[in-house]
Formats: structure tokens, C-alpha cells, sequence
């Protein structure tokens, strides 16, 4: 990390500006040191140049999902496609590459930063990215070409963060959290007045059937080791592809969802979306009502709910 960063952190307890001790520096890069609260005495380390301002204690579900993402980004970060440009703006709709151009931008649940390489990439000043789990380490590796890029380990529900953001979205993240819509009103605070929010979130429409089903499923694979869900995943996948090709596209199973999952989809991709699925420890569904008082409760404007794939919804509108 670079020094500048300090200046739009805070502590997440008291919102004090936070003191830098460095314990070790390349060039103007911070490697290792602390992020010091005097208020509150309490020390935020910085970790292979990552700022972690994390919550003194986690609770077991969101240590759970650390472990978990952990694991998936290890795994799979690096052979994902990196190709989403259009995937991306699909889910921001009806944001363009050119919204991004000199705006500062909030990526939260990051996960290995494919999303912020592509803010970065369409000209914004700086994305601040941000994710619970050591994810962020395999996102810094994997972003080292761009300088406008910081990665930050923090919740979403705690975000250490002084400034506000003219562009924020959280893509296939809410969904994972205790409380999605608590989450969301979380996140929003970070948005400047103006601001543009995006977020996609797993619908509770078009999962009525597979959606508890899996949850019993997932009763047991949320419990195997890691390795295990790896090796099923795998299983999952190759079965899939096979029912796919030979019984459920001609009948129109799960339709438009199964049309994308096999058709746009890297064999990769699909053991990430399976393994994430096997193992988290929250998966929400939410409907588009829900959806809608969240909306109404914060008061946004020019608001865009859209369904994809028909099970999920993207949302977009502006903090007035
Ligand atoms: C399915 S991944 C999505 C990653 C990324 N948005 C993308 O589309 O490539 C969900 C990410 O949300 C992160 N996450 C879950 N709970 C979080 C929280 N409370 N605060 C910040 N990140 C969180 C996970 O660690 C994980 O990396
Ligand atoms: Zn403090």
C-alpha cells in the first residue's frame, strides 16, 4: 500500500482518523506496519502491503465464509476468465465503461478483483476494493499492473472507510451476508450524494423449487473439507455438462439459467460458481419485493431492478 491510502481510512469503532507505523517499506510501497487508533488504542496491521481493518471478533458465519472464499480464490483466482467486460456492464446496466472515467469507485466482496481490474481499466481515478476474506492477497497479486487499484480486507458491514464514493457496486455479495438488506444500507453510507449503486444478488424468483433443495444439500457439503468439495465440484460439473447436453436443454430445465451456465461459462468458471455454492455458509435468496423496500426505505432514485438469467436481480439507482 501506498501512504495515501491512510488518509481515507478510519477506525471502525470510533471513525478517528488512523495513525501509520511502518515495519517495513520497498521504494514508497508500506509491506508490513500498523494502523493506529489513539482514541481507541487499538492497532489495525497491515499485511503483505493490505490494510486489515477487521472487527476485533468475527462471528463463526463470517469466519466461515472468510475460510471459504479464502479456499475459492486460492483455487481458482488465477484460471477464471478475466474476459467480463460485457458480463460486467450487463450487471451494472444501465452504467457504460465511461461512467467509470475519472470517478472513485468502491468494489465490495472483490473476491480476486476481476470486477476492479475492470473499473480500473475503463479510466476511473482510483477503485478502493474491498473483501472480508485473504482473498484480497490473490487480487493484489493478480492487479500489480494497475496503480489504481487499493485493496483494503474489511467487512462491509464495518467499512473503515472516511471518504465518499461517486461509484459503488457489490456484485454477488449481499447474498453471502447475514443480512442482506442491513448490508446494503451499510454500503450506501460510503456513497456521495449523486452517487450511482450497483448490486446483484441471487433471486428469490426462479429458485422457488432448487433453491431449498440445494439447501438441503448444502446442509451436508457446507460440512466436507475443502479438497473434497474441490473433487465434487468437479463431479458436479462433468455430471451436469452431461445432463445438460443430453436431457435437460431439449426439455428446458431451468432454461434461461442452464442456457448460461453452459454456454458462456469456462469448464473453470463452472467448478468456481459450483465449488462457491457447495460451500458457503449463507446463500439468501431475495425477491424483488424485498428488493423494492430496500429501495423505498433509503430513498433512491432512478431505479433499475432487472432480472437475470431468470433467478437473479441486478439493481441500480442514485443516492439523492
Ligand atoms: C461470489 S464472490 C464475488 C466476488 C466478486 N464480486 C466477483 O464477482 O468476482 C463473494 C465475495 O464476497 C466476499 N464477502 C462475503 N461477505 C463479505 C463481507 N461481509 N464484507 C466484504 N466482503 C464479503 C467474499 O469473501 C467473496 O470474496
Ligand atoms: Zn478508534
Amino acid at each position: 500500500m501506498k501512504k495515501e491510502i491512510v488518509e481515507i481510512l478510519c477506525c471502525i469503532s470510533c471513525y478517528s482518523s488512523l495513525n501509520l507505523q511502518i515495519d517495513e517499506q520497498r521504494n514508497e510501497e508500506i509491506i508490513r506496519g500498523h494502523l493506529i487508533c489513539e482514541t481507541c488504542h487499538v492497532k489495525y496491521p497491515i499485511i503483505n502491503s493490505i490494510p486489515r481493518i477487521l472487527p476485533a471478533k468475527m462471528h463463526y458465519i463470517e469466519k466461515k465464509t472468510c475460510d471459504s472464499f479464502d479456499f475459492a480464490w486460492k483455487h481458482y483466482g488465477r484460471q477464471l476468465s478475466d474476459n467480463l467486460n460485457s458480463e460486467f456492464l450487463s450487471l451494472v446496466r444501465p452504467w457504460e465503461a465511461s461512467d467509470f472515467k475519472d470517478k472513485v469507485v468502491l468494489d465490495v466482496g472483490c473476491g480476486a478483483g476481476r470486477l476492479s481490474r475492470l473499473a480500473a481499466s475503463y479510466g476511473a481515478k482510483y477503485v478502493v476494493s474491498v473483501d472480508l476474506s485473504g482473498a484480497v492477497d490473490e487480487a493484489l497479486e493478480l492487479s500489480k499492473d494497475y496503480s489504481n487499484i487499493r485493496f483494503l480486507q474489511a467487512s462491509l458491514f464495518n467499512l473503515p472507510l472516511k471518504i465518499k464514493f461517486d461509484l459503488i457496486f457489490s456484485l454477488g455479495v449481499l447474498h453471502h451476508t447475514p443480512s442482506p438488506s442491513l448490508g446494503f444500507k451499510s454500503v450506501l453510507k460510503s456513497l456521495k450524494v449523486g452517487g450511482k449503486i450497483g448490486v446483484w444478488v441471487y433471486g428469490k424468483e426462479g429458485n422457488k423449487i432448487m433453491g431449498p433443495l440445494m439447501n438441503l444439500f448444502r446442509i451436508i457439503t457446507t460440512r466436507l473439507n475443502s479438497r473434497i468439495r474441490k473433487r465434487l465440484s468437479t463431479i458436479i460439473v462433468m455430471m451436469e455438462e452431461v445432463s445438460y447436453n443430453s436431457v435437460f436443454k431439449s426439455i428446458g430445465f431451468y432454461g434461461e439459467y442452464l442456457r448460461y451456465f453452459n454456454e458462456q461459462l469456462s469448464r473453470a468458471d463452472r467448478e468456481y460458481v459450483v465449488f462457491d455454492f457447495i460451500s458457503t455458509p449463507i446463500i439468501k435468496y431475495i425477491s424483488k419485493k424485498e428488493l423494492d423496500i430496500w429501495v423505498s426505505e433509503v430513498g433512491l432514485l432512478d431505479v433499475m431492478v432487472l432480472q437475470r438469467n431468470g433467478n437473479s436481480w441486478k439493481l441500480t439507482g442514485r443516492k439523492q
